[in-house]
């Protein structure tokens, strides 16, 4: 079904909630509850969003103040609502009126509505004797920004933010951190809940199409990837030509920037969701074939009766000679991990996914770009690196205390990997699942680490010191994933791959978000220049040794 434009009056209601003046929407969502049309308007099934044109002008020239300009064109692009609407002067403003989130509320519908990203008070900044003022917007969360667009344009000024922590690179629907109280939620869900109940392919449709699928749409998303997780068989020529020792994310990333090469990369709504089906399925194949090759055995192809967690361990495993059993549990913990994984909003990976289609370079080369990021020790690589640690300090005589030491000393570069996030002040609340889960799975097959006990023990001891509570350095997600990863026997160099087969759906998802937003432009960050001036060129006979 098409998204529908409704024509609907609106109720103004101020609030204020961080103090400034906020103008809400409307009470459009309760006005929806007794429209007749709520039922067809809130199955939208991408955003769960709805348009609507309101007919008052008294009241859509007071909105037009208030309601962010990105809020309209992004709904009106998403539900392709024509221009000749959404540029007329009755196109206002939008809601979510997604079935799931009002049956998901316990409180009243006005406490449930999902509040829309808009403007409050401006904030003003002073520069020698000139005041500039800048538009404030607040996400649904009462996450606060400055929108400074027109900082340079105004000023000659510009913001330095080295690492981006201060900055904000869009708005987006995705996902949401607060650091502070260790919550992750994708598209409204908490981790926790999709851990526990979804399925990778569940949450990965979740992340990209906005609302959890129907038995009938997931249905047709599992049949479609299984279709395409076979590789093109000149590929394979690709593989043959990596030396055994190649790193496994180095040919992940080679070999999903050509995946352009094969498959054209399509500008149609059609187009873009076959390649985003392809690289799904593909990636799987290509990850699994990739160790194949660094350990010398047969390519495993995939098979279509498995889902997605269990396939890839098949085609890791299994070898022509002999029958491969699949391990229901370790199939369904690799699933929670990959849902574990798969967004994070704007870190570094996703950011680059983001900056490289910024382009209009397409989704396999931003891709491919992505899992460059990744593959840092700072970054998805930190999984690798936790192992090597705690494998070095269990050669060293499980002396954790000196490896803790060593992390606080400003003079020793060591640093207690999977310790430590740019967003979490507080526990990373994937840590606690896959502590759980390492307990849990570890028990059941009964693997005695002892990597998992020198985990605790260093987790022990760091979370009692200062120098890790004053900095509020926590596990992160990469502490004891590893340590999972190892219970089902896979091998350490292939850790950051499981990260990336997992971070997919999220790139997908972020890309897709960037291409769609009609304020997306190349990304394209300022400097501060703290070089030579101007200086004469010196021919090379009159050249100094040090100049
Ligand atoms: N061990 C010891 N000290 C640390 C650590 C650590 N793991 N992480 C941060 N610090 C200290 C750091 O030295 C600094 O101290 P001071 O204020 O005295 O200068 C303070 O804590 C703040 O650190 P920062 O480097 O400014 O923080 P950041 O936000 O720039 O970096 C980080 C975040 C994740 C890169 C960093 O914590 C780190 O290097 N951790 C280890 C690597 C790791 O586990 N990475 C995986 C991140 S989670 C998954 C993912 O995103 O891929």
């Amino acid at each position: 079904m098409g998204p529908i434009p409704v024509r609907i009056h609106l109720i103004i209601r101020i609030e204020q909630p961080i103090g400034g003046r906020l103008v809400e929407q409307s009470l459009l969502h309760d006005l929806l509850e007794q429209d007749k049309r709520v039922g067809r308007v809130g199955a939208h099934r991408n955003s769960g969003s709805v348009g609507f044109v309101g007919d008052d002008p008294a009241i859509t020239d007071a909105l037009a103040d208030t309601i962010s300009e990105f809020s309209l064109q992004t709904a009106a692009h998403r539900l392709k609502i024509p221009k000749e609407v959404s540029n007329s002067p009755t196109f206002d403003t939008y809601a979510h009126t997604h079935p799931d989130q009002r049956s998901a509320c316990s409180r009243s519908p006005s406490e449930c509505r999902p509040k829309q990203a808009t403007a409050m008070d401006n904030a003003r900044l002073s520069i020698n004797d000139q005041e500039v003022e800048f538009p404030v917007t607040v996400g649904t969360e009462q996450e606060v920004g400055f929108d400074i667009r027109k900082l340079r344009g105004q000023t000659g000024a510009i913001t330095v933010d080295p690492g981006f922590a201060n900055t904000g690179s869009c708005h987006s629907e995705i996902t949401f951190i607060d650091g502070e109280k260790g919550v992750l939620r994708y598209r409204g869900y908490s981790i926790e809940d999709l851990a526990e109940h979804s399925t990778f392919l569940d949450v990965a449709y979740l992340l990209i199409y906005g609302s959890l699928p129907t038995r009938e749409e997931l249905d047709g998303f599992n049949t479609e990837i299984t279709r395409h997780s076979l590789l093109h068989e000149d590929m394979k020529k690709f593989f043959e030509g990596y030396p055994a020792s190649a790193p496994p994310m180095s040919v992940l990333s080679t070999i999903v920037a050509s995946l352009s090469a094969y498959y054209p990369s399509g500008n149609s709504e059609e187009e873009i969701n076959l390649n985003i089906t392809r690289l799904i399925a593909k990636l799987n194949t290509i990850a699994a074939f990739s160790y194949k090759k660094s350990i010398g055995q047969p390519y495993i192809y995939p098979r279509n009766d498995l889902n997605y967690a269990a396939d890839f361990l098949h085609m890791m495993f299994a070898v022509p000679s002999e029958d491969y059993e699949i391990n229901a549990l370790i199939a369904r913990t690799l699933d929670m991990l990959l849902i574990l994984h798969a967004d994070h909003e704007q870190n570094c990976s996703t950011s680059t996914v983001r900056m490289v289609g910024s382009s209009g370079a397409d989704l396999f080369s931003s891709i491919s770009a992505g899992i460059s990021a990744l593959s840092g020790p700072l970054h998805g690589g930190a999984n690798t690196a936790v192992i090597n640690m705690l494998e070095m300090i269990r050669q060293d005589g499980g002396n954790f205390q000196k490896y803790v030491e060593k992390a606080k000393d400003k003079d020793d570069p060591f640093r207690l990997m999977g310790f430590g996030h740019r967003v979490y002040k507080n526990f990373d609340p994937r840590a606690r699942v896959i502590k759980k889960s390492a307990d849990e799975v570890l028990g059941q097959l009964g693997i005695n680490d002892p990597l998992l006990d020198l985990a605790k023990q260093l987790e022990r001891i760091a979370l009692e010191d200062d120098y890790f509570r004053e900095r509020g350095l926590y596990p992160n997600v990469d502490f004891y994933s590893g340590i999972l990863y190892r219970a089902m026997g896979i091998p350490t160099n292939m850790f950051t791959v499981m990260f990336a087969l997992g971070r997919l759906p999220g790139w997908i998802a972020q890309w897709m978000e960037m291409k769609n937003d009609p304020n997306t432009r190349i990304n394209r960050p300022r400097q501060i220049y703290t070089g030579h001036n101007h200086r004469h060129y010196v021919q090379i006979g009159h050249r100094a040794i040090q100049e």
